[in-house]
């Protein structure tokens, strides 16, 4: 199974940035970890991080241009998440199931990130459990596949 890991703006700061909202491990390290969990469930991760919105659409765009075997999508559209009807579109193009995934709880934030445009549209959403929450992606995608493959 092939999941595609998409990051939005400013998660390439993790570690430095806010650390008290988002945690101090890097991303690097964020995904390395992932994608030794990854591994140990028979997954096969890519991973893409972008502060540019055309940059993250022409990733999911790609999926469907170039065929890839994706069978999964674990995003964390950072700021893109209140403000992105494009990354939005894009995602509705593909078909897949797709898990929303926050490092921080965005409820007990700003009113202005309570809104999301991608919540509705995925199957999952996960919230302020930090990088643990990627994982739980992988373990629902997983689930979902082999459920629908067996
Ligand atoms: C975030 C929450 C967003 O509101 C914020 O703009 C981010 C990170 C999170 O992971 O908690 O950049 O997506």
């Amino acid at each position: 199974m092939n999941i595609l890991v998409l990051n939005g703006p400013n998660l390439n700061l993790l570690g430095k940035r806010e650390p008290e909202v988002y945690g101090s491990m890097t991303l690097e390290n964020v995904i390395s970890d992932l994608r030794r969990y990854a591994e140990s469930v028979d997954v096969e991760l890519t991973h893409f991080q972008s502060n540019a919105e055309h940059e993250l659409i022409e990733k999911i765009q790609n999926v469907l241009i170039d065929s890839l075997p994706i069978h999964g999508i674990i995003i964390n559209p950072a700021a893109f998440t209140h403000t992105s009807v494009a990354i939005r579109d894009a995602l509705l193009a593909l078909n897949l199931p797709i898990i929303e995934v926050h490092l921080s709880n965005v409820h007990a934030r700003e009113s202005f990130r309570q809104h999301s445009y991608i919540s509705d549209i995925a199957d999952g959403v996960i919230v302020g459990l930090g990088h643990l929450g990627y994982r739980f992606a992988v373990d629902a995608l997983v689930s979902k596949y082999t459920t629908k493959n067996n």
